[in-house]
C-alpha cells in the first residue's frame, strides 16, 4: 500500500494517518481513522486492522485499557468506520508483521467511537478474491476502489495527468477547456448524440476529440494549447477502448512535424519517470509506415521480438500452385513468417489455419524445412528451386517452421500481422522488461475503402499532406502524420494540419465531401483557415492507455474510476436509462419501440 502521507490537521477523528504510525512514534498518543480491514479475536485481547488511504494499523483492544471501547470491538464488523486513540507500543519480535510499513508496532486502544457501520459487503475488501465477477465490482465500484489495488491505479493516473500538466505548463501550453456539447467531429467514430429542448429537432453530439477547437485555438494565436479531455465515440468497448475515454490533446503553431515530435518526446520521458515507468532514450526510433506494414504487418508494430513478415511473391512469380498463382494473378501478394525450430503437433497446426481463417485468411500454408526442401502437405505443388528460393527468403533453417498466407495485401498483412502476436505468446518470446518506443511516420494521406467506394482519410481530413496535393492521384499523397507505439499498442497519433482553405477543400473533395456538406459540418473551419491560420499541428495520447500500461492493467477499465462495462452499461447508475414521458415531450421526442433495457 502506498505510504505516501499528505500533511495532516488534527481534529476530533484523527490526528495520524494510519500508515504513519510508525516505530519513531513508540510512547507517543496518537488518534487515527479509517475502516476495519479485518477483526481478529484473540481470546482477551481483539485486534483490529485499521485502514485508510496510506496503509493499516494494527489496533489492539483489552479489556483492562480499552474501557467502554472493549464492547465495541466485541460488535465491530469488516468495513466499519472507526475513530480510535491509544498510545503506540512495540510489538514484540514473534508479533511483528513484515508485510505491514507499520508492522512493528501497533495502537493500544484506549478509546473509540464507530462513526459508521457497514452491511456485510457483496465481497472482501480485505482477502479480495479474483473470482469475484466484473459486473459486480462495477455494480459496488466504490467498495471496488477500496481496493489497494484500485487505489494505486488511480494513484498512479493522477500522478501522470499531474506530470503531463506540469512539464506542459513548464513549456508555456495554455490549458483551454473547449465545449462538450457541439457539433459533430470527424474521428470516424458514431457520434453520441444529446436532443436540444430548445430547438426541437436539433442535436449537439458530443465531441469525438477536441479537434476543431485546437485548431480554432491556433487560429486565435494561443500558439501553445493543451487539455485533459473528455472525449466520446459511440463504438464497440474493448480492452483498450472505452466508448467515454480522456485524451491529453495538444497543438502547437509555427511548428514541423520535427518540433512536434521533439517536444513530445521530452513529454513522454518526463511523465514515464514520474510515473516510475520504463526509461525512455530520445531521439525515439522512428519508422516509415510502410516499412512497419511490410515488416510487422501492422501500423503498430511490436518491436520486442522478431518473426517479420517476408514478402514471397517474387519466389513465386512462376508458381503453377493454384492457391498462388490465382492470388499473384489477381494482383495479391504472399507473405510468410519464419516462426523458428518448433515441434507442434498436427492438431496444433490445423488449429493455426483456423486461426488464419478466423483472421479473414483462406488458408494458411505450414511447412518445416527439412534439407533443401519442405515437410508439408503443399510441398508437392512446390518446385525444388521455389522451395529453395522460399528457404532463402525466409532464413529458414533445418526444422523452422514456416507460415505462408496468399491474398490481397491488407487480408495478409492483417492475418499475419495478428498471428506473429499469438506466436510471441505462444512461444513466449515477449521479453517482460523490453520496452519499444516508435514513432510512425510518412503515412499516406488516405486508403481506398473498398466497400463503400471512396478514399477515407488515414487521420483524419485535416492532416496536412506532405507537398503539394494532386487531387487527381490521392493515394498517391502522404501525410505529415505520425502515431507514437508502445510495445504494439497506439498510445497517440497527430499531424501537422492543413492551415488554408483551398487546400482544405481540396482534400475534402478527393475525400467525397462536397462543397455543400463540408460548408455545412466545418463551414466554420473553413471560414477561420481565411482570417490568418498560422501553419500548426499537435498530437492526442489515449491517457487511459498510458496509465493502463503503465499500470500493466489488463483492461483500461481497471484504470478508470467509473468504467462501462462491454456493452455500455454503467451498472452503478444503471445509465443509460429510459426518461420521463414528460422530459421527451419537452425535447419533441417520441420512442418509436422501446428496446427493455438488458445486460
Ligand atoms: P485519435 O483518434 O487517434 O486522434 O485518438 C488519439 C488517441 O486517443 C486514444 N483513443 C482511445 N482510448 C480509449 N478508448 C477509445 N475509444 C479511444 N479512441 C482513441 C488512443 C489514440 O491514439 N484529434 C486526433 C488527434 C490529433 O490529430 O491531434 C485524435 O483524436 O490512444
Ligand atoms: P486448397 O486447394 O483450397 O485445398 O488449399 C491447399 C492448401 O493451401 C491448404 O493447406 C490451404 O490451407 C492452403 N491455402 C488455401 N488458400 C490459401 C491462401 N489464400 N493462403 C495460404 N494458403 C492457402
Amino acid at each position: 500500500m502506498s505510504t505516501e502521507a499528505p500533511p495532516l490537521r488534527a481534529n476530533g477523528y484523527r490526528d495520524s494517518w494510519c500508515g504513519q504510525v510508525l516505530p519513531e512514534k513508540v510512547g507517543a498518543e496518537l488518534r487515527v481513522a479509517g475502516w476495519v480491514n479485518r477483526r481478529r479475536d484473540h481470546g482477551g485481547l481483539i485486534f483490529i486492522d485499521l485502514r485508510d488511504r496510506t496503509g493499516i494499523v494494527q489496533l489492539v483492544f483489552n479489556p483492562d485499557s480499552s474501557g467502554e471501547s472493549f464492547e465495541l470491538a466485541h460488535k465491530l464488523r469488516a468495513e466499519d468506520v472507526l475513530s480510535a486513540s491509544g498510545k503506540v507500543v512495540r510489538r514484540s519480535e514473534e508479533t511483528v508483521n513484515r508485510e505491514l510499513a507499520t508492522g512493528e508496532v501497533e495502537l493500544l486502544v484506549t478509546g473509540a467511537e464507530l462513526l459508521a457501520g457497514s452491511e456485510t459487503p457483496p465481497f472482501q475488501i480485505e482477502g479480495f478474491s479474483s473470482e469475484v465477477g466484473e459486473d459486480t465490482r462495477l455494480r459496488y465500484r466504490y467498495l471496488d476502489l477500496r481496493r489497494e489495488q484500485m487505489r494505486e491505479a488511480l494513484q498512479l493516473r493522477h500522478r501522470v495527468v499531474a506530470a503531463m500538466r506540469e512539464f506542459l505548463d513548464g513549456e508555456g501550453f495554455v490549458d483551454v477547456e473547449t465545449p462538450v456539447l457541439t457539433r459533430s467531429t470527424p474521428e470516424g467514430a458514431r457520434d453520441f448524440l444529446v436532443p436540444s429542448r430548445q430547438q426541437q429537432g436539433s442535436f449537439y453530439a458530443l465531441p469525438q476529440s477536441p479537434q476543431l477547437f485546437k485548431q480554432l485555438l491556433m487560429v486565435s494565436g494561443f500558439e501553445r494549447y493543451y487539455q485533459v479531455a473528455r472525449c466520446f465515440r459511440d463504438e464497440a468497448t474493448r480492452a483498450d477502448r472505452q466508448a467515454e475515454f480522456t485524451q491529453l490533446d495538444v497543438e502547437m503553431s509555427f511548428v514541423d512535424g520535427d518540433d512536434v515530435i521533439a517536444v513530445n518526446e521530452r513529454l513522454l520521458a518526463h511523465v514515464f519517470e514520474r510515473a516510475g515507468g520504463p526509461r525512455i532514450e530520445t531521439p525515439m526510433q522512428r519508422m516509415c509506415f510502410d516499412e512497419a506494414m511490410g515488416r510487422f504487418g501492422t501500423d503498430r508494430p511490436d518491436l520486442r521480438f522478431g518473426l517479420e513478415l517476408v514478402d514471397l511473391g517474387d519466389a513465386l512469380r512462376a508458381t503453377e500452385f493454384k492457391v498462388f498463382r490465382s492470388v499473384l494473378d489477381g494482383g495479391g501478394a504472399i507473405r510468410g513468417i519464419n516462426a523458428g525450430r518448433r515441434e507442434l503437433p498436427r492438431s496444433e497446426l490445423d488449429g493455426l489455419i483456423s486461426r488464419a481463417q478466423e483472421l479473414g485468411a483462406k488458408g494458411l500454408v505450414w511447412a518445416f524445412r527439412e534439407g533443401e526442401g519442405w515437410r508439408s502437405p503443399t510441398a508437392k505443388f512446390l518446385s525444388e528451386g521455389e522451395l529453395a528460393d522460399l528457404n532463402r527468403r525466409l532464413g529458414a533453417e533445418e526444422g523452422d517452421l514456416l507460415l505462408l498466407v496468399a491474398d490481397q495485401p491488407a487480408v495478409v498483412n492483417a492475418v499475419l500481422g495478428q498471428m506473429r502476436l499469438d506466436l510471441a505468446e505462444r512461444f513466449d518470446l515477449i521479453d517482460p522488461e523490453e520496452n519499444r518506443l516508435v514513432w510512425i511516420v510518412d503515412w499516406p494521406l488516405m486508403e481506398w475503402n473498398e466497400g463503400e467506394k471512396r478514399w477515407d482519410a488515414l487521420h483524419h481530413p485535416f492532416t496536412a499532406p506532405a507537398g503539394e496535393f494532386d487531387p487527381a492521384q490521392p493515394g498517391a499523397a502522404r501525410a505529415q502524420a505520425y502515431d507514437v507505439v508502445w510495445n504494439g499498442q497506439e498510445l497517440g497519433g497527430g499531424s501537422i494540419r492543413i492551415h488554408d482553405a483551398r487546400t482544405q477543400e481540396a482534400v475534402f473533395a478527393a475525400l467525397g465531401i462536397d462543397a455543400e456538406t463540408a460548408r455545412a459540418r466545418f463551414g466554420f473551419l473553413l471560414e477561420a483557415l481565411q482570417y490568418g491560420a498560422p501553419p500548426h499541428g499537435g498530437i492526442a495520447y489515449g491517457v487511459d492507455r498510458i496509465v493502463q500500461r503503465l499500470y500493466g492493467a489488463e483492461t483500461i477499465r481497471d484504470v478508470i474510476a467509473f468504467p462501462k462495462t462491454a456493452s455500455g452499461f454503467d451498472l452503478l447508475t444503471g445509465a443509460p436509462a429510459p426518461v420521463d414521458e414528460l422530459q421527451l415531450k419537452e425535447l419533441g421526442i417520441g420512442i418509436h419501440k422501446p428496446k427493455l433495457a438488458g445486460h
